[in-house]
């Protein structure tokens, strides 16, 4: 999406050769017309696949997930990270692993909205290890929902993630890949821009 690759290029900072900060528009201040540009992308590249309901987690995946639920027309339901004084029972709950921290911690989503008539898109921020993306799966099969595939806004495709799920079959569409962050330098794996 020659878009979002430029707002990368333009806004997002190489934080080491692992880490792009994208704050300014993606994971803190959200910019909503590149937002609105996301959902209708990953909306289109899903548009034959009988969607009811997009799964994502929070925080960051609900803007772009919202979006791409407006123009296709179906609710959004996010995971939760912390505790919610009125979500205590009737749980989903899977444990995710985070590299980085190198700790588990669990996410949760109420069964009563998701069943196994759904037909789920989910979609994530970032693809990195894939933890994330692999706990939303198994909260899918728990509930015996059915998964079109997962729409990421940008993949990190020099870590596990993105194998991970394709070599599970899994259909993973993603806006962005990065094949490397080395010297500071953002490069994708789509090419340069044109
Ligand atoms: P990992 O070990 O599988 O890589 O996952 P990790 O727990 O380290 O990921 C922690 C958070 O960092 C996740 O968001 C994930 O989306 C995000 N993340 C991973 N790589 C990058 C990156 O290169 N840049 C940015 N900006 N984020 C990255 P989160 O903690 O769940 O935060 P949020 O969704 O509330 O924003
Ligand atoms: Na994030
Ligand atoms: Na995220």
């Amino acid at each position: 999406m020659k878009s979002l690759q430029e707002k990368i290029i333009k806004d997002g900072n190489v934080l080491s050769d692992q880490v792009l900060k994208v704050d300014s528009f993606l994971n803190h201040q959200i910019d909503p017309k590149l937002m609105k540009e996301i959902g209708e992308e990953f909306a289109s590249r899903f548009t034959n696949d009988k969607i009811t309901k997009i799964l994502t987690i929070e925080s960051s995946g609900i803007a772009p997930s919202v979006m791409a639920g407006l123009v296709l027309g179906v609710p959004v339901v996010f995971a939760r990270k912390r505790k919610s004084l009125t979500l205590t029972q009737d749980l989903y709950t899977a444990d995710v692993y985070s590299f980085t921290k190198q700790e588990t911690n669990p996410i949760a989503v109420s069964k009563s909205f998701i069943t196994n008539e759904d037909r789920l898109l989910i979609i994530d921020d970032f693809l990195a290890n894939g933890q994330a993306a692999l706990g939303l799966l198994d909260i899918a099969e728990q509930a015996g929902a059915s998964v079109a595939g997962i729409g990421i806004v940008i993949e990190k495709a020099f870590q596990d993630g993105g194998n991970l799920l394709r070599e599970k079959n899994v259909r993973v569409e993603s806006l962005a890949r990065v094949q490397s962050l080395e010297n500071g330098k953002v490069t994708f794996a789509e090419g340069a821009l044109v």
